[in-house]
């Protein structure tokens, strides 16, 4: 008989749903939420009324997609944390009226480990022990994978997420959020004109707040001179900043493999979904000798198949969740 696990992931904006059928994802369903463009960042009581909204449409599809019902599930997984406390509460809640209703076991899931077993949502695998280079809106982490359950963070952000940097920059040049994939697409088309100091951090630790500190007084100091400054040199700020984050993020795994002498290389979180980050990390692979890997799109950003995988070899083991589970805002990995 097959083991079908319905995941459940709100630990930011995206409420999404999806049915692993035997570790393979049969459907992976996302609702973003567009409502919190108007506000630049992610306003916490409006995402949860929009998780409590989302929620059983999308687990309806998720099902629906899969061409199953309710009774074939095997187990409920859902993100436990790390996340905004009134997110995480709505798909804790759910996920466990839903498997009490069903008599089913619940699984709680990590999200930052979900993120790094996204790269066992589809072939070719990694083998352990691998590096994976987790970098989202909310962290920034170098994890050692030493197999689908204990991961080690090496180093991580002592200040702002890379994602954050992104979206930060972005709030400074007028666009919408979330500005990683807008930023992404102006460098496109743009120069590395600008020179942004690189943040001076010990070990295998990151750091991103002076980068938009200097950001910001680079453009004020900028607009006095000419008040049409960012509209003329959006590509090129964009190019210049992302290098940098880049930059910063190949120097330090870099450091993480010489230090580790491991050269099975992963990228995973959303920021992995940017372009010159996942270009730069192909052609450090090849300079190195590593082997790289990085997920589809789809399973970059938040998503419920990753905690799916996740609950999936959770299930195997049998690791099941008490019904009196609460959420849980900071939750590291180790
Ligand atoms: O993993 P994720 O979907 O949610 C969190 O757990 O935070 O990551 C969202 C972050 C946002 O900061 C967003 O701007 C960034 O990922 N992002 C990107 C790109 N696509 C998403 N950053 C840079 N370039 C992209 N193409
Ligand atoms: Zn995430």
């Amino acid at each position: 008989m097959s083991v079908n696990i319905l995941a459940i992931e709100s630990s930011c904006d995206d409420t999404s749903a999806a049915i692993v059928q035997d570790g393979s994802v049969l459907s992976n369903v996302v609702a973003n939420q567009e409502v919190h463009k108007k506000y630049g960042g992610v306003v916490p009581e409006v995402a949860s009324r929009a998780h409590q909204e989302n929620i059983i449409p999308v687990v309806d599809v998720a099902l629906k997609e899969a061409g199953l019902a309710a009774g074939d599930l095997s187990a409920v997984a859902f993100t436990r944390g790390p996340g905004l406390i009134g997110s995480l509460i709505v798909g804790v809640s759910f996920a466990k009226g839903l498997a009490m209703s069903l008599g089913i076991p619940l699984i709680e899931v990590n999200h930052m480990k979900a993120h790094v077993l996204a790269h066992f949502a589809e072939p070719p695998y990694p083998s352990f022990p691998f590096l994976c280079l987790t970098v989202s809106g909310g962290h920034t982490q170098i994890v050692l994978v030493k197999d689908h359950f204990s991961m080690e963070v090496l180093g991580q952000t002592i200040d702002d997420a890379a994602g954050e940097a992104f979206d930060k920059t972005g709030k400074l040049l007028g666009l919408d959020y979330p500005a990683g994939p807008l930023i992404d697409r102006y460098a496109q088309q743009g120069q590395l004109v600008f020179d942004f100091p690189e943040p001076q951090v010990d070990g295998l630790n990151f750091s991103f707040s002076g980068l938009k500190t200097s950001i910001l007084y680079f453009l004020k100091r900028s607009i006095k001179e000419d008040p049409d400054f960012i509209q003329k040199n959006l590509a090129d700020i964009c190019a210049s900043v992302q290098h940098r984050i880049v930059q910063v993020l190949i120097k330090k795994l870099i450091l993480a493999t010489d230090e580790y002498k491991i050269t099975q290389v992963a990228l995973a979180g959303g920021v992995s979904a940017n372009s010159e980050l996942r270009s730069t990390l192909e052609q450090t692979g090849k300079e190195r000798g590593w082997t790289t890997f990085i997920p589809q799109f789809e399973y970059c950003t938040d998503n419920a198949a990753m905690v799916g995988i996740a609950g999936y070899y959770k299930y195997l083991k049998k690791e099941f969740t008490e019904q009196d589970i609460a959420p849980k805002a900071r939750w590291q990995i180790g």
